[in-house]
């Protein structure tokens, strides 16, 4: 086993001394300042803990792949920061505010090639196993964000059909961090695909706590400005259940609220609290905590296969430091 502490250094010393190239600086910086921002790291530490279930210790043929993960994740979020129109990403300006659209397109996608060079670093044993997932998983991710935008323009979406998204945007990628780990861990095939349900209901709780963090998180916090779901009118798990709950009148009270200008400050403002007291009057805030809970449970059911005792308790631990998060 590796040591919580190890796993922890190692990323640090992995994104302080990340090397990006200089020039041209309009390509790389962006790139450099989205690493330097931060961020949880949780996709690599997850693949790093995982790969410690099985291993003792860490070398370059789990750390480049691991590394990979988080440069991938990255890309993403500059390009969503542009789809979503937000302005603001792990406490800073995002990419295409701080710079413009173009360069955060370029940036996104030389981040994105950087990410399959770190992937292709595992070990040739497990290599083919390791790429293939990692790029049908970015294709998930597309899939994924493709039906969040889709459904920006539907009044009413059904609930399977958001976990169905939220599996693609975002549980499959920390699902495919997990299961990294294992599999250049030595995993067993049967742990591999445990461990990647571990990691996939893992991702979903995350979402779910994303959506009510965007809702009803502090801003200096989060690092996100709160109340960017409700002014894109998405279809977070929060506006789904208040559709499920609401009565016909607060029905018509919600579809109203959706339609609400938000030109101005003041209008997105005014739309946020009118949209966030129909949440209130339903009650779907506490019904979300529940739902993260249970989406857990179920990530912890997955991961009981694969190990117990102090292993599991790890993962356990993971899980809930994960989703008692405020960032
Ligand atoms: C944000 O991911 C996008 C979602 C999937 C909710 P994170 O919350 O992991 O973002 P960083 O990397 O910590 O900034
Ligand atoms: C992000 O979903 C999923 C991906 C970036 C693939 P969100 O749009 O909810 O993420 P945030 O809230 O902007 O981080
Ligand atoms: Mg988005
Ligand atoms: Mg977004
Ligand atoms: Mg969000």
């Amino acid at each position: 086993m590796i040591p919580q502490q190890t796993i922890d250094s190692a990323i640090s010393e992995l994104f302080d001394n990340l090397e990006v190239p200089a020039e041209p600086s309009g390509l790389y910086d962006p790139f450099g300042y989205m690493v330097a921002i931060g961020g949880k790291r949780l996709r690599p530490r997850l693949c790093l803990t995982v790969y410690g279930l099985f291993r003792d210790s860490l070398d370059a043929s789990i750390l480049m792949p691991a590394s990979g993960l988080e440069i991938f994740h990255t890309f993403t979020l500059i390009h969503d920061d542009i789809m979503d129109r937000s302005p603001l990403r792990r406490g800073k300006e995002t990419v295409w505010k701080k710079w413009k659209e173009d360069t955060a397109i370029l940036s996104g996608d030389v981040m994105c090639i950087d990410s399959y060079r770190r992937m292709a670093m595992a070990p040739s044993g497990v290599l083919p196993q390791v790429l293939s997932l990692f790029t049908a998983t970015a294709a998930q991710v597309c899939e994924g964000q493709q039906y969040d935008m889709d459904f920006e323009q539907e009044r009413e979406v059904p609930m399977a059909d958001y976990m169905k998204m939220i599996g693609l945007k975002t549980g499959v990628l920390i699902a495919c961090s997990a299961k990294t780990g294992a599999l250049i861990g030595g995993a067993s095939e049967r742990d591999c695909d445990k461990i990647y349900d571990y990691g996939y209901n893992l991702g979903l709780a995350f979402q779910v706590e994303d959506d009510w963090l965007d809702a009803y998180g502090d801003e200096k916090v989060f690092g996100k400005p709160i109340g960017g779901d409700i002014v894109n009118n998405k279809k977070s798990w929060l506006t789904i259940r208040a559709f499920e709950k609401a009565s016909p009148l607060q029905r018509e009270k919600l579809l109203e609220a959706m339609e609400m200008p938000v030109d101005t400050e003041g209008a997105r403002a005014a739309k946020i609290s009118a949209v966030r007291d129909i949440y209130d009057e339903l009650g779907v805030g506490a019904d979300a905590r529940a739902e993260i809970v249970r989406l857990t449970d179920l990530a912890l059911s997955s991961a009981a296969v694969v190990c117990s005792g102090e292993k599991l308790e790890i993962l356990r631990s993971f899980a809930q430091k994960l989703v008692g998060r405020n960032k």
